[in-house]
């Protein structure tokens, strides 16, 4: 059995550190006083572009064992495609695993873009495909469809993408986007389709994860509540005939200690605004109807902690993490050993794929491959798997 581990670019700013508030890494900040790493400097800025700092990350996770990396998209990022097409350039077998929104771009447009790209980069392109939260992100969009049609939406996009991508005249009478005798040119279509981890976790997103996913993705939740999700999908997709594959989302703060670890952590939350925080929650009026994001709050244990051991879900979970950077609440704190051990728990539990993240995520990257990963009960799989296909170096293969 092999684990696909990926890391995360940063697509959304990188803070220099949780200990340090504001400061960011190259100009995606550039209102930050003090934001472009000007050690030497004087607080001046150095001229290293937000890209390059993101080339810096894809690399470092490269070269500490990573498969690839995901490029989340929100409205306050990059743009996933642009930057991808960018990175593959710099790096070798470091895979792009492009965050989008069916329903935004039309499906020949982006099997187009990904027939390109899966070209210039020789194959490394993959996708997560997440369907929207509702709330204030998908006003920012322009898009005034309802949570479970989205879902009716993403589903008839991987048809129809899926359908135009080995170039024979494909027509589909969609709802969305019916389309007639239409297909890739030649000269695209020798390219490999896409993997897709699929994210979601309404029952809307099950059934359509069911039909198209290759790997269901999944912030990081309690054991028991990732076991019946995971059940539920494994379902749905054996219903269909398909064979599912699971993956977990999650950042981890690890040190050579678990009080080293856990002192980061306080660091961090001394200098979380938490009147900020509450008034960004309540001007929100709504975060959503995004029914993963639910369940992240549900399992954090509530939005006015005092004290960050509040939020402690269970040994080495740390239901705190979108105080210190926004987005999914449950994280891994530990010493090496113990974040090693709870990712062993949870391929136990049937996770085939890993999209792991820490902050900074340059320093980090090298740090979680170098001194967790080979903890795992698990070995590279250049060492270990010679039947591992000569072009993913950085699967490991569980023992
Ligand atoms: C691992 C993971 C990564 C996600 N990344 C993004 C992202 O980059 N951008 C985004 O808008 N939503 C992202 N989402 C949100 C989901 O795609 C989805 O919109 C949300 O969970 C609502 O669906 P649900 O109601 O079925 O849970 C992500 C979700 C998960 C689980």
């Amino acid at each position: 059995m092999t684990i696909d581990v990926y890391w995360r670019i940063p697509t959304h700013g990188d803070r220099q550190s949780f200990r340090v508030d504001g400061a960011g890494r190259g100009d995606w900040y550039p209102f930050v006083p003090g934001s472009s790493n000007p050690g030497l400097r004087d607080g001046e800025p150095d001229g290293l572009t937000y890209l390059d700092h993101m080339g810096d990350v894809a690399r470092a996770a490269e070269a500490a064992g990573f498969a690839g990396g995901l490029l989340p998209s929100f409205p306050m990022t990059d743009d996933p495609w642009v930057i991808s097409s960018a990175l593959a350039r710099e790096t070798k077998t470091f895979r792009y695993m492009i965050a989008f929104q069916p329903g935004f771009a039309h499906p020949l447009h982006v099997a187009r873009m990904a027939a390109s790209l899966q070209r210039l980069s020789g194959g490394r392109t993959l996708f997560n495909i997440i369907t929207g939260g509702g709330g204030p992100a998908q006003e920012w969009w322009g898009d005034p469809v309802a949570h479970d049609d989205r879902y009716a939406r993403t589903a008839e996009f991987l048809t129809v993408l899926r359908g135009v991508w080995d170039g024979r005249p494909f027509t589909f009478d969609g709802r969305f986007f019916p389309v007639r005798d239409t297909a890739l040119p030649p000269g695209l279509t020798d390219e490999e389709f896409p993997e897709i981890y699929f994210s979601g976790s309404s029952a809307a997103a099950i059934e359509a994860a069911g039909a198209h996913s290759d790997y269901y993705l999944s912030w990081l939740e309690p054991l028991d509540a990732l076991r019946t999700k995971f059940e539920q999908v494994r379902e749905r997709t054996e219903a269909l005939g398909r064979k599912p594959k699971f993956a977990v989302r999650v950042d981890i703060a690890a040190r050579p200690t678990s009080e080293q670890a856990w002192k980061e952590i306080q660091r961090g939350w001394e200098l979380v605004d938490h009147e900020a925080v509450a008034r960004m929650y309540s001007a929100n009026g709504s975060r959503g109807d995004s029914v993963g994001a639910a369940r992240q709050s549900q399992f954090s244990g509530g939005d006015t902690p005092r004290d960050h051991r509040d939020l402690i879900v269970s040994p080495n979970v740390w239901g705190g993490f979108s105080f210190l950077r926004g987005g999914p609440a449950l994280s891994i704190v530990g010493s090496y050993e113990e974040a090693a051990e709870r990712l062993d728990e949870l391929i136990d539990i049937g996770v085939d794929a890993f999209i792991l993240a820490g902050t900074p995520h340059l320093e980090e990257a090298y740090r979680v491959g170098e001194e967790v990963l080979p903890l795992l009960r698990s070995r590279p799989a250049a060492d270990a798997s010679p039947a591992a296909p000569a072009d993913r170096p950085h699967q490991l293969t569980v023992a």
